[in-house]
């Protein structure tokens, strides 16, 4: 077991591929808490946890709120003891073109995208310290490599989680706290299940893909297990993209 005795929280995990995190850490051997601002949906997923053997609890947390991300870290040290492994995974996707963005929309994707991970990293950081360590792992997107025309308002917001990344990093090593950063292209969930149901759309995104499919949320899963586990100890301030090559000509 891969993370056996750690605590995980992961943000966003209600579904798509915070969900798949949050199952597939307590296969091994993580205390997860599972957080959300869709409270029915991540009680499902905390209770199919517990079902199946694992340990899990769910705790509500929009992370555009300062005070409820100080309450939630706490109230996972008070459940679980401690917090080893954050998962910055809560996002929302918008795709417009810049001149038809409305500023409510910018500041939206700014604040959850954007804020949101920076307020997870200031309030898991002093909990990390006292349990002498631990892994942030922020889900940026191949949107924070590379520009989109259609996306101008999301690629600026996964740009500044990669570089925010770094900067964590730096800060954290002191404290034995690794901070990466994991950039998914095309993933099969629901955020972008609209977009593949247009079949033409999906047939055009996968001549696009040198891997010749979208990706699945499993797989980017076993990516971010392997950041947050102490398999990468020696891995901190680095993007990992997963994306089928799409980023790669
Ligand atoms: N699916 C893709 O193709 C893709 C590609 C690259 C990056 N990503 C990123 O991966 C992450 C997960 O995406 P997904 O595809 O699983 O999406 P999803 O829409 O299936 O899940 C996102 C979850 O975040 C939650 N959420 C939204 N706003 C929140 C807030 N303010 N506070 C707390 N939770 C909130 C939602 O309720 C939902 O449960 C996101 O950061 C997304 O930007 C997704």
């Amino acid at each position: 077991m891969r993370l056996k005795d750690k605590v995980a929280f992961i943000s966003g995990s209600a579904r798509g591929m915070g969900a798949v995190e949050a199952r597939l850490f307590a296969e091994e051997g993580a205390a997860v808490m599972v957080s959300d601002v869709n409270v029915e949906s991540g009680k499902r997923v905390a209770a199919e946890i517990a079902k199946a053997g694992g340990k899990a609890d769910f705790v509500e947390l929009d992370v555009t709120n300062e005070g409820e991300w100080k309450a939630a870290i706490g109230e996972t040290e008070r459940r679980f003891g401690r917090v080893d492994i954050l998962v910055n995974n809560a996002g929302i996707f918008v795709a417009t073109v810049i001149e038809k963005t409305p500023e409510e929309e910018w500041d939206r994707l700014m604040d959850i995208n954007g804020k949101g991970v920076f307020l997870g990293t200031k309030h898991a950081i002093p909990a990390m310290r006292r349990a002498g360590g631990g892994a942030i792992v922020n889900i940026s997107s191949g949107a924070g490599i590379v520009g989109n025309k259609m996306e101008g308002a999301y690629t600026a917001t996964k740009g500044a989680v990669r570089l925010f990344t770094k900067s964590a990093a730096l800060q954290g090593a002191k404290d034995g706290i690794r901070v990466n950063s994991v950039h998914p292209g095309t993933i099969d969930t629901e955020m972008v299940a609209s977009l593949l149901a247009d079949k033409e759309y999906h047939r055009w995104v996968k001549t696009m893909i040198p891997l010749g499919r979208v990706g699945k949320a499993e797989e980017v899963a076993k990516l971010v297990l392997f950041l947050a586990s102490d398999d990468a100890s020696y891995t901190t301030g680095a993007e990992f993209v997963i994306d089928g090559g799409y980023t790669a000509g």
